[in-house]
């Protein structure tokens, strides 16, 4: 029998120069764990499982897996966990994307090497699902996602709190003086109080409802809040659904598509989602050698109404989404725009799922598409001479009278010289510049950070001034919010023009015209580039998995993934 024929524990045997040999030694080893001889005869459910001291996120994980274990076991099959990395967000150094493809080597390695008709996916933390989801894409077995599911909200005085738009809120507040230390020391106490992922459409959440518009985790499943019962049900449907992926043979590669890319670019862009998602939707799809260029993003945000109000563009949290409707409501509203025929891990269609009757939607919440929040996406690509491959800009999150602007560059040559200086009484910066960060990309030494969020120079802070205009090639969190141009493209430490600004430059932003414009004579941008250094770490100082990312990590408009990842007629 060939092998992909064989399923259960008789799957990719270890090789000892004996099938018959490798298989009895299995079983024998797999007895020790306390199955039954019949129960090492089933087809297996593998579980990528990772929890972590390190990863609050997943603090519910154990919980989770449990009924995983019993949606498998209930549908006839052998649950098997297995550890994979975890990457939680704030406990990572110098920043969790650095870490993201190798969980993603990590999942693909271990699905394909150990033996398993179908795999659960349990992910939730920013770089957990992309991660998991290029992986599982890369090994292509059955795969089915299940997520952490978002925090729940908590309070401060009459305030609603969740991590993390309200801790940049009341960072901002005390860095301009209007909290003290205690209360601040308070807030950082109430912000994030139950298991879960951010409260708010972050990263963590944009990335559910991406993998659920994808048609990789069952519907309804990606706004359930973490600690809710619901989120249970589903985990055990999960598990039960990942037994009928054995049945139907779907893999991630059938669901995956071009056209179910761009169902989840138009998700993305309505929901206003994070700027991240367009690296990690990029670093999947990249996987498939499907490319996703930001032209095809702006296409879609000239015609993608922006639908979601929640923080950080909006009011609300993730909670109020889940009882408002959650994506399902939001799908309804995009189904004239969006690929009904894409198939999901149910063996349904998009459009089969959008065929049943809706629950009422609350419109505070979810805006109806003849009424929408904004009438163009969340998300724009802006082009131009400072970025000649594309930058990112949450237009949604940001302050409109900003989106037409020339300004003067005030210039941060790195993320230690903006510390060092942006609270400098003597910085010279009025709130009409543009504040620019360099070296602050994927193969700069501080790996692309969620640095993009510059704070505001305490002396116009303390002015009460909120926002100005901020560049860099450094990322944002899916928390934040401001007119801030990111993932500018190519970076600085690659030599991108970037690299060439200097203080009092002129730069123009045109959100209208997708533009963003460095100002100076090409004469002298020659000049500055016969003298400029790279910051670009050099590989032959560095070793093991640094110098594996610093040789293979690709810009952000190829989704940071590793060159030789992609599949070979891409590399
Ligand atoms: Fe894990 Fe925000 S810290 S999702």
């Amino acid at each position: 029998m060939s092998d992909d024929k064989k399923y259960g524990l008789a799957r990719g045997l270890t090789n000892y120069g004996d099938m018959d040999f490798s298989l009895y030694l299995r079983r024998s080893f797999a007895s020790s764990m306390g199955y039954s001889r019949e129960m090492l005869t089933k087809k297996i459910v593998g579980i990528a499982y990772p929890p972590s001291g390190f990863n609050n996120c997943h603090r519910h994980f154990p919980e989770l897996l449990d009924a995983v274990k019993r949606g498998v076991l209930a549908a006839g099959a052998l649950p098997l966990e297995f550890p994979t990395i975890s990457l939680g967000e704030v406990f990572l150094n110098p920043t969790s994307l650095k870490f993201r493809n190798l969980m993603a080597m990590d999942t693909e390695e271990m699905i394909r090497a150990q033996p398993m008709d179908a795999v659960v996916l349990m992910g939730g933390c920013d770089k957990t699902v992309p991660a998991q989801l290029m992986g599982a894409t890369s090994a292509d077995i059955p795969a089915i996602q299940l997520v952490a599911g978002p925090m729940i909200t908590s309070r401060h005085g009459e305030e609603r709190l969740g991590a993390c738009t309200d801790c940049r809120r009341f960072w901002g507040k005390y860095r301009a003086n209007e909290i003290d230390q205690e209360e601040i020391e308070k807030v950082e106490g109430r912000l994030a109080t139950t298991a879960g992922t951010c409260a708010v459409m972050g990263t963590a959440s944009t990335m559910a409802c991406i993998a659920e518009v994808l048609g990789m985790s069952l519907p309804g499943t990606a706004a359930i809040p973490a600690v809710h019962a619901d989120r249970l049900r589903a985990a055990e449907a999960t598990g039960v659904a990942a037994v009928g992926l054995i049945e139907s043979s779907i893999r991630p590669t059938q669901v995956i598509t071009r056209k179910s890319v761009e169902n989840a670019l138009r998700v993305l862009l309505a929901l206003g989602g994070s700027t991240n998602a367009v690296i990690h939707l990029t670093a999947i799809a990249g996987r498939l050698g499907i490319d996703v260029p930001l032209s095809w993003l702006n296409e879609l945000s000239d015609t993608t109404p922006v639908l979601v109000n929640l923080k950080p563009v909006g009011e609300h949290y993730m909670e109020d989404f889940f009882y408002a409707g959650a994506l399902g409501a939001v799908l309804r509203e995009l189904k004239p725009l969006l690929n009904l025929d894409c198939k999901t891990v149910t063996g349904e269609t998009l459009g089969d799922r959008l065929t049943t009757p809706s629950d009422p939607v609350d419109r505070r919440v979810i805006a109806s598409a003849d009424a929408p929040l904004e009438s163009e996406g969340g998300l724009v690509a802006l082009f131009g001479t400072l970025a000649p491959g594309g930058a990112i800009l949450k237009r949604s999150a940001a302050n409109k009278s900003l989106f037409e602007k020339e300004g003067r560059a005030v210039v941060f040559s790195s993320l230690e010289d903006l510390s060092n200086r942006v609270d400098d009484p003597c910085l010279d910066i009025t709130e009409d510049d543009f504040m620019v960060l360099q070296n602050a990309g994927p193969t700069s030494p501080s790996g692309m950070p969620e640095a993009g969020y510059l704070p505001i120079p305490r002396k116009l802070s303390s002015k009460g001034l909120t926002d100005i205009v901020r560049i860099s090639d450094a990322r944002m969190s899916g928390t934040a919010f401001g007119t801030i141009v990111l993932h500018v493209t190519p970076e600085a430490a690659a030599g991108g023009p970037l690299a060439l600004v200097r203080n009092g430059d002129r730069i123009r932003l045109s959100v209208r015209d997708r533009k963003i414009d460095l100002l100076v004579d090409e004469n002298e941008l020659e000049r500055r580039r016969t003298y400029i250094t790279s910051s670009q770490r050099d590989p032959r100082t560095l070793r093991g998995y640094d110098k594996l990312y610093a040789e293979q990590v690709l810009q952000a408009d190829k989704g940071c993934d590793f060159g030789f990842m992609l599949p070979r007629e891409k590399q």
